[in-house]
């Protein structure tokens, strides 16, 4: 069987009989196949968005949160069997699959809830007689584009609140993930949610182009690689009246002090290079490490990336499933040999694992690859995203401030952390890092719903994501209304109006 795109409360498979098929990234077996979506699904999922909106925001805000509070109850209920679909579709380990359902459930859960919360700002006017209130309202149709590594947390980053909010939606899920994003259109169709208030269009970056550039969605949300990022940005900044939020990736970095407690940063450090196999945009790719302690660090570090588990990602004891795919892997060894050739010396060189060490030759299988390298701002391969286990460490000497001019020194913002028991150094880094996301004695991974997801410089425009996303999805109102017969002017303005007869002129 293949699958089809929902638009209009209908299963459609549109025009073009191109399929494509979603694979098992641990094993290349193909899970299902899916009708490619092209300009003309996005049309109609667009002019079905268009039409259901006036409807859609005519509700109260919490009769649209019914809704997301049916799915809310199935993501709950489903936790472990949409878990391992998240772990076969994409690869990553069991207990991240499960996580990124629960993430989904945490979003849509904020914001049905939000729907009973208030909604804008009661302001003092300066003359007594008038109210001032901040208003919301909903932009209209919205766009998603999301990516493959949070196949049902960033949908719903994207889609809760926008929904909730009164706007309408057509998304359209990564190629990679496909089957997450006919489970989810599934449910949103269970959840009776009113024809067109919610569409999907399966297929790859031209069907999400054809989203971008129609006028009619006045809002596009992007999650995912820097390159599309600020295409989009690019082009709907140029666009009066478009907004786009774009969340995209990162060179983030663990900053480890002199002071840092070793078993929190080798801890912190672990987490933040490999987990999801540094496949998470918030993955840190860069090590810097006070020279006080950096051979200790060196040694606890290297000791655990060389026996980190990577293996099949549904048995509970792995620590790294596969990359998702053959272009990821490629992307890393080219990445790995940049590294060399700019002056590394490699550490752990797990990169090519033996077929026998894997569960399946058809895989897309690595391993952690760690190399130390002297600073120096013109490589290559510390300022450039692999989106992999690809890790550099780098030792500093001197102060927080040396620490933080490395940190900074990349042309991404997204997240990062520190490691460190003295609280000015924590606070330095709090104020002078150039992050949207920091942790301190934390991995840099693992940021919750309630708090604002996204980041500076390259690495996003606006929050497509979490609790900020609501900034994104609505236009605010400063409304302000006169209860008296007069009508009189804030600033000492005259409101008067003046005729020839008061002057006595002509
Ligand atoms: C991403 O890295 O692509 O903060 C999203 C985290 C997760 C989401 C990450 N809650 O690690």
């Amino acid at each position: 069987m293949t699958f089809s795109h929902y638009i209009d409360g209908e299963w459609i498979e549109g025009n073009g009989s191109a399929t494509f098929e979603s694979t098992d990234p641990a094993t290349g077996d193909t899970l299902a196949e899916f009708y490619r979506g092209t300009g003309r699904e996005v049309d109609a999922a667009v002019a079905a968005a268009e039409a259901a909106f006036e409807e859609w925001r005519a509700l109260s805000y919490v009769d649209r949160a019914e809704y997301l509070w049916e799915i809310y109850h199935e993501l709950r209920e489903r936790t472990d069997e949409l878990g391992e679909i998240v772990t076969r579709e994409c690869g990553k380990e069991i207990s991240e699959g499960r996580a990124d359902v629960v993430e989904a459930a945490h979003m849509v859960e904020w914001a049905a809830g939000n729907a009973r919360h208030p909604h804008g700002d009661v302001v003092p006017s300066e003359i007594g007689s008038k109210d001032a209130y901040m208003r919301r309202k909903p932009r209209g149709v919205v766009g998603c584009i999301t990516p493959w590594n949070f196949p049902v947390a960033i949908p719903f980053w994207h889609m809760a609140v926008t929904l909730v909010e009164g706007n309408t939606v057509v998304w359209k899920p990564a190629e990679q993930t496909p089957w997450c994003g006919q489970i989810v259109a599934e449910m949103v169709e269970e959840s009776g949610i009113p024809d067109g208030v919610f569409n999907m269009v399966q297929g790859f970056g031209d069907a999400g182009a054809a989203i971008v550039d129609d006028d009619r969605v006045d809002t596009v949300l992007f999650t995912g690689s820097a390159a599309v990022g600020h295409e989009i940005s690019d082009q709907v900044g140029g666009e009066p009246g478009k907004t786009a939020a774009c969340e995209m990736g990162g060179k983030n970095a663990v900053v480890i002090t002199e002071e840092a407690d070793l078993d929190i940063a080798v801890h912190s450090a672990v987490m933040s290079s490999f987990k999801t196999t540094g496949q998470r945009c918030v993955s840190s790719e860069r090590l810097i490490v006070h020279t006080d302690i950096y051979d200790e660090f060196k040694q606890r570090f290297v000791e655990l990336a060389a026996d980190v588990t990577v293996g099949d990602p549904l048995d509970e004891s792995t620590f790294m499933g596969p990359l998702v795919d053959e272009e990821q892997v490629e992307k890393f060894h080219r990445y790995n040999e940049l590294a060399r050739e700019e002056g590394a010396t490699v550490l752990v060189d797990r990169a090519e694992l033996g077929e026998e060490t894997v569960p399946d030759a058809d895989g897309h299988w690595v391993g952690p690859f760690v190399y130390e390298i002297d600073y120096d701002p013109a490589h290559r391969c510390l300022r450039e995203e692999v989106f992999g286990p690809h890790v550099a460490l780098i030792e500093y000497e001197g102060n927080i401030e040396r620490a933080l001019e490395i940190h900074n020194d990349v042309p991404y913002g997204l997240a990062g952390a520190i490691v460190s028991e003295n609280y000015r150094q924590l606070n330095y880094y709090r104020d002078r890092a150039e992050v949207g996301l920091a942790y301190a004695n934390l991995p840099c991974i693992g940021a919750e719903v309630q708090l604002p997801f996204g980041g500076v410089k390259k690495s996003g425009t606006g929050s497509p994501s979490a609790r900020e996303v609501i900034e994104s999805v609505t236009d605010r109102t400063a409304w302000t209304l006169n209860n008296s017969k007069e009508i009189e002017m804030a600033q000492g303005l005259s409101a008067d109006i003046k005729t020839g007869e008061d002057s006595g002129g002509s």
